[in-house]
């Protein structure tokens, strides 16, 4: 299907006009995949910058159009849909999977309807992408397995949203791993720091419920941590130990929106926090590594401190999300005398993802992994090539998030992870 012509720049306008889908220059030639996303706040807008940006920057063999937006407040849907460049609107997750000009349904809402949408998109032929962690429960989650492999045969691809594995720094870590830089695993050291909940008067937001959020820090940071361990070092955890805490009980109930990571307390009611506030665990992979894992929204301080280290035989590489242009390496074969860790500055062309980018040193942020993660997609659907991290892979980050509740509840003891 051909786009009308747009010049770059023009897009804001162009959105509001309701044409805010057009091509430019080559992407115009190229078949479009036509996107509907569920839900408009903080990962809606992440993801909306990804489809917008991913064909503007990287040669594509599809043509990413931005089609429909679907959140159910139609005021607010429409304000974002014309704020994120979307060409139209649905107040129901059901009337947008089932439109026919929709060719991939990516879900950016809370755990509680994933499974739900994801089902219904599949059932109506679309592709999918979900946002992490795939489901709030793992019985949901071997559903959307289960959906997802029918699907595949059908030539339909679902892909889960772990975007820390799109991070150039973090693909170039994986590349390292799989040469065989740093040898045989000994010790992966993964830590997510956030510090959002230090405040006791902040208040209850879904990802404090857990029949919205499955659980806390748990599946909002520790997913990420568990899925990017796992991906780095190329194996999956065999079985872990766990303790989790919640430090606040009880939090004032939120007074209007409550989007993301902000919302304004109600005066005078409160309501109890049902999830995990912290969870600290340790973990064995099958290789004989040991790993460490913790995951808070209460270190004081600490924005956004993903880091993770691994350690081998022959190296060691680290990795900070706060410094995501580098990248820490080891080589332990140096001669003594003047070995160390040095700083790779991860912003040349061969390194992942940076052949389409600013000339080296120019660096990236976090909304370019969500471009990545868009080209990715795009490329898995246009050559019918199963995407990674696949809803089996998210499937199985639940297990691993279940099996730390469990040994939580039993005071840490040692439970196995069905590989
Ligand atoms: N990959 C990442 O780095 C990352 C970061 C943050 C959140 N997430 C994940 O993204 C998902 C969304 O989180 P968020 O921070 O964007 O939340 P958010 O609160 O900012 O936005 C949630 C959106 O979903 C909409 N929504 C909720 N229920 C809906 C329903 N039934 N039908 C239609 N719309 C509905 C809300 O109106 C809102 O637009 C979660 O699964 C979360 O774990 C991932």
């Amino acid at each position: 299907m051909g786009q009308p012509q747009q010049p770059e720049g023009a897009e804001a306008q162009a959105s509001a006009t309701g044409t805010g889908t057009a091509a430019t220059g080559a992407s115009a030639t190229r078949p479009p995949l036509r996107v509907g996303m569920v839900g408009y706040a903080f990962m809606g807008a992440a993801h909306s910058q990804g489809w917008r940006t991913a064909g503007r920057v990287f040669d594509l063999p599809l043509n990413p159009q931005l089609t429909a937006i679907c959140g159910r407040d139609a005021d607010a849907v429409r304000v974002a849909a014309d704020r994120h460049g979307w060409a139209s609107t649905e107040t129901d997750w059901r009337a947008l999977v089932e439109r026919d000009d929709i060719d991939l349904v990516d879900i950016c809402t809370p755990g509680d309807s994933h499974a739900e949408i994801a089902l219904a998109a599949l059932a109506a032929g679309k592709h999918v992408l979900c946002e992490k962690p795939l489901a709030n429960t793992v019985a949901e989650a071997e559903a959307m397995v289960r959906a997802a492999e029918e699907a595949g045969a059908r030539g339909q691809l679902a892909m889960v949203g772990f975007n820390y594995r799109r991070v150039p720094a973090t693909a170039l870590a994986r590349r390292m791993v799989a040469e065989g830089r740093i040898g045989r695993l000994r010790h992966v050291r993964v830590t997510y720091l956030q510090d959002w909940l230090v405040d006791p008067e902040a208040p209850l937001t879904w990802r404090l419920r857990k029949e919205l959020a499955g659980s806390g820090a748990l599946g909002d940071l520790g997913a990420h941590i568990v899925d990017l361990a796992q991906y780095l070092t190329g194996e999956r955890l065999a079985g872990v130990s766990a303790l989790t805490e919640t430090f606040v009980r009880r939090r004032p109930l939120p007074g209007g929106a409550a989007l993301g990571l902000s919302a304004v307390a109600a005066e005078g009611t409160t309501g109890e926090v049902t999830v995990d506030d912290a969870a600290v665990f340790t973990g064995r992979f099958p290789s004989g590594a040991l790993a460490s894992f913790e995951a808070t929204r209460y270190a004081t301080g600490r924005k956004n401190a993903l880091r993770i280290e691994l350690n081998g035989e022959r190296g060691s590489l680290a990795f900070d999300l706060e410094r995501l242009n580098e990248l820490s390496y080891h080589d332990g074969t140096e001669p003594g005398a003047h070995a160390g860790f040095r700083r790779i500055l991860v912003t040349e062309p061969d390194h992942p993802y940076l052949d389409a980018w600013w000339p080296p040193g120019h660096g990236l942020g976090y909304e370019h992994t969500f471009v990545h993660q868009a080209r990715d997609l795009v490329h898995a659907v246009a050559e019918g090539r199963r995407p990674e991290p696949s809803f089996a892979d998210g499937l199985q980050v639940q297990r691993v998030l279940a099996a730390v509740e469990e040994s939580a509840e039993k005071n840490s003891v040692y439970t196995p992870i069905a590989l």
